[in-house]
């Protein structure tokens, strides 16, 4: 059998373990597997490279993606063509390692006639159907220990910057700024706020709670998710990429939130970004992480190679914090399409969130400290 595999959307520290994973299986069975560069570009174009041989150990350590990944979409109507041509080219079935629009993908390709199968993949953990994304716990434990240290900096800079905001990725769930929350020792540590997605900001009132911070603790960090949202529901971080302003992207959200809390404030405010650091720290990368995304890119290939189609390789939600990674199946279209925000009994970023995410993130690094 030959069968098609590729990666989609942004990459994350693990996305290569899913390649290894799934190629390491197809190889061992004695299958063929095919490549696609560069996502859904290279899925039109027929770039389509044979993967020869076992997969090379690097794939288990290298961050970003090595078939190339890309944002590009496949509209409805060009996936029959699609299918037609790999069909043509002797491909029997497909494996996609992606986000909530691949899964879709994935399953256009199925109901087209084409065996497909899914490898969750996003540090935003916005995808439905699995307890959590790889990319994800490597993306958060990077966000927390990232998070602690630049607390550790505003420490020692109080008195010059009295505020600083610290943006996010995670689209529009709070899943990955929630996990700056692990930089917090005490309750009343910082960061003292995380700002997410699914809670509206007002302005005027965030204001007032810095002024109050302020005077309690003589400086304020805060945790801005890429998402966050004003009162009418708007993202406030939407920005151009280019000058027709066709292309948007999040990214502009801790900037225009530092310039309305300085003409409210007579703070000192400044924002900074993590970036692209969170899906793309390879060295970040956490054990549990890479071993969970090199299992689902091998459960998706035995699924296809024992006949099954139409189905996510995921990970049971978790009874017990605790408890080890469980693996299942999942429908495709319990994942395609969809955003999975975080839940309301976790926006309080407490107890349950902390006990959920924890034994993802393999639990606090360094704490910087200082003296009484
Ligand atoms: O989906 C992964 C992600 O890193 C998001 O967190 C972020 O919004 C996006 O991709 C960043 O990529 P771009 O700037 O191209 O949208």
């Amino acid at each position: 059998m030959r069968v098609l595999v590729g990666q989609f959307g942004g990459p994350t520290a693990v996305l290569n373990a899913s390649l290894f994973g799934a190629w390491e299986t197809l190889h061992a069975a004695g299958a063929e597997a095919v490549g696609v560069r560069g996502g859904a570009r290279g899925l039109q174009a027929g770039d389509w490279p044979l993967l020869r041989g076992a997969p090379p150990d690097w794939l288990l350590t290298t961050p970003g993606a090595a078939l190339g990944a890309g944002r590009q979409a496949v509209s409805p109507a060009e996936v029959g063509e699609v299918v037609l041509r790999l069909r043509g080219a002797g491909v029997g079935a497909c494996l996609l390692m992606g986000g909530n629009g691949t899964m879709g993908l994935a399953r256009a390709l199925a109901d087209a006639g084409l065996p497909a199968a899914g490898v969750p993949k996003t540090i935003d953990n916005d995808l439905a159907g699995t307890d959590h994304a790889p990319g994800y716990p490597s993306a958060a434990a990077f966000v927390a220990a990232a998070t602690a240290d630049l607390a550790a900096d505003l420490r020692a800079m109080a008195g010059f910057e009295d505020v600083r905001l610290i943006e996010v990725m995670g689209r529009r769930a709070g899943w990955l700024a929630g996990a700056a929350v692990l930089a917090r020792r005490h309750p009343e540590d910082m960061p003292q706020r995380i700002l997410l997605p699914e809670v509206p900001v007002d302005p005027d009132a965030l204001a007032a709670d810095v002024a109050a911070l302020h005077r309690r603790d003589g400086s304020v960090l805060i945790v801005v998710a890429e998402g966050v949202c004003g009162r009418d529901g708007t993202p406030l971080g939407l920005q151009a990429l280019d000058a027709t302003g066709d292309t948007q992207v999040l990214g502009a959200a801790g900037g225009r939130l530092a310039a309305e809390l300085r003409r409210r404030l007579p703070l000192t405010v400044r924002a900074e970004s993590l970036g692209f650091l969170p899906r793309c720290l390879g060295s970040a990368a956490v054990g549990r992480d890479r071993a969970e995304a090199r299992e689902l890119g091998s459960r998706a290939a035995e699924a296809l190679l024992a006949g099954r189609s139409g189905v996510m390789a995921a990970i049971a939600p978790r009874r017990d914090a605790e408890e080890e990674t469980r693996y299942v199946e999942v429908p495709l279209h319990e994942a395609a399409g969809r955003e999975r925000p975080l839940p309301p009994g976790m926006r309080d970023l407490g107890p349950a969130f902390r006990a959920w995410l924890l034994p993802l993130t393999g639990g606090p690094e360094h704490r910087p400290r200082s003296l009484p």
